[in-house]
Formats: C-alpha cells, structure tokens, sequence
C-alpha cells in the first residue's frame, strides 16, 4: 500500500493516464472502526480487481466551529494505514493541514437546500467545510467513484447535490451504517463516551428501532413517531437532545405524514460534551430498508 501525503505527488500520481481504473475512493478523517471499514469492502467491490482503492485521511478544520472537538479529534495514523492495508486500500492520501489550506483561503462550495436543515442548521459550518474539502480530494485524487457512509445520511445527500450540480464525473456510492453488538452507530467520537454515557447511549438505536416497528404496524402521522423517539431519548438523564427530526428522505424537507418515498428520521444527541447522531431510513416497497 502506498501513503502519500504530499500535494505535488498526489497530483502526478493521480494524473497518471496508466493507472489502473476505476479509482474508488473513500474519504475520511482517520480513527477507523468497522464502520469506514465497511464503506473500504465496498470500494473494494467496486474497483474489482484490476481497480484502484485509495482513502484519504485528513481531519479537516474547516468543517468544526472553533468551540467544537478539532483539537481533541482522535488520530492515530499508523494504526489507520494497518487497518487499511489489512481491507485490501492500494492508497492512502493524508495531507498536512497546511498543505490543504492557504492562509488566505477564501473559497468554498455551499449547497443551499439539502444543507439547511438538520445538521446544517445546529452546525453552520459544517456542510461548506465538508463539500469545500471532498472537492479538493476529488481534484487531488481524481476517483471514477467515491462512498460515503448512510450514517452521515445528510452529508452523503449533499455530496450527491455537488456532484450533480457542479458536474464532477463521480459516481457517488452510498454504504450502510454499521453499528456496535448492543445498536449504538460506529463513530470515531464514541471514544469520548464515559462508561455511563456509552450504556445511555444504546438508546439511539432503541428510539429509531421502535419507530421503525411503529411505521411496520402502519403508524403514519410523523409528529406521534418523533415524540415517541424524543421521549424514549429524554428517559436516559444523560442525553440531552438537540434535535429529532423527520423529513423527506431525499429532499430533506420536514413533513408531517410518511411521504409516498419514506421518512428519514434524524437525530442529534449530546451526552455529555459528546455529540452524536444516528438515523433511520424508511423506504416503502424496500425490504429491509434503514
Ligand atoms: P468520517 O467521520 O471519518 O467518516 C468517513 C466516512 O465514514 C463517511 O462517509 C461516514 O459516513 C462513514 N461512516 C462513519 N461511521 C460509519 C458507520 N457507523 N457506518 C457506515 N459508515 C460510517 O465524514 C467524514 O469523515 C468527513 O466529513 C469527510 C467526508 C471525510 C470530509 O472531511
């Protein structure tokens, strides 16, 4: 497996017109679990074997607000480059910070529709930081194809939207979310969890596996859905909710009723000073959908 993390090389590695193809790439910020480990098989499968898989690493500044975990973020590179040779990566890209960002960088990509809500409305700015980084590593590293995870179910929306609209030739992969034995979603900020925290937290996963019960025995107002969750959440003295939310899965516009494409319910949740989300997808006529 080759590591790169210098700009230049990046950049005449990618533009090597005899490279294997399709290049699939999958980016991340690093502290891999099974979760971006998953979204790698996938990359994998769809490379083939005379393909190409690359991930990248990069914990992105642009993407947290100054009072959010940028400094604290876990990073652990070499154990991340084992787990990536150990799933089959040819390539890791991990640029410095400095490398990424001029001082004086005054650009970047908003989408106005899909990133208001949700996620866009609690954290101003990460969606811009998000697409303005993914688009960098798009043009450093030039995939045919790149996945992202459902667990990130706005932002993977997002990134769809930027690639339509700003017409980069990227097919966009989507991948399900992987979650711990007991439900509680993979995510590299689960390790901030203290041990109470982490046995509330189980409760994400109950709340959104009872609505999807709900919704299979016909419940369809989406207010009684959210309230049940909201309540299921508020029975655990740790978590503290910011919002939960059900919307259009693929405008994500609030709605009242299961709309004829489904419900997406989202849901941010602080315990403690960690802040963690987690969603259910509920697609009619879909077996085993979310
Ligand atoms: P990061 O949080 O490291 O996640 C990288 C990718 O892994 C994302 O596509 C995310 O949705 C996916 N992922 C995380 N946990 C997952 C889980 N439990 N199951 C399935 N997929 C999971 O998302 C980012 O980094 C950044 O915003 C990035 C896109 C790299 C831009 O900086």
């Amino acid at each position: 497996m080759k590591v790169l993390s210098d700009l230049d090389e990046c950049r005449a590695w990618a533009g090597d017109r005899t490279a294997p193809r399709p290049r699939v790439l999958v980016p991340t910020m690093g502290a891999l679990h099974e979760g971006h480990l998953s979204l790698v098989d996938l990359a994998r499968e769809r490379a083939g074997d005379d393909g190409e898989v690359v991930a990248t690493i990069f914990v992105n500044p642009a993407q947290f607000a100054p009072h959010e975990d940028f400094d604290r973020y876990p990073r652990r590179l070499e154990a991340d480059l084992a787990l990536l040779e150990g799933r089959g990566c040819d390539l890791v890209f991990t640029p410095e910070r400095p490398a990424m960002y001029a001082p004086d960088a005054s650009v970047s990509i908003v989408e106005t529709a899909i990133a208001s809500g949700l996620e866009g409305a609690s954290r101003p700015q990460f969606f811009p930081g998000v697409c303005t980084v993914v688009a960098k590593l798009f043009h450093l590293t030039q995939p045919d194809a790149a996945v992202f995870g459902e667990k990130d179910y706005q932002q993977l929306a997002v990134i769809r939207r930027m690639v339509r609209d700003l017409d980069f030739p990227i097919e966009i992969i989507g991948g399900p979310i992987v979650r711990e034995p007991d439900g509680l979603a993979m995510s590299s900020r689960n390790a901030y969890l203290g041990d109470d925290e982490r046995a509330q937290a189980v409760v994400l996963s109950q709340s959104l596996a009872e609505a999807r019960e709900s919704i299979q025995q016909g419940l369809v107002e989406v207010p009684t859905l959210l309230s049940r969750v909201e309540e299921r959440i508020a029975s655990q003295p740790l978590a503290r909710i910011d919002y939960v939310a059900g919307v259009h899965p693929d405008t994500l516009e609030p709605i009242d009723a299961i709309a004829e494409d489904g419900l997406l319910i989202a849901l941010a949740v602080f315990f403690g000073k960690t802040r963690l989300i987690d969603n259910l997808c509920w697609r009619r006529n879909v077996a085993g959908a979310g």
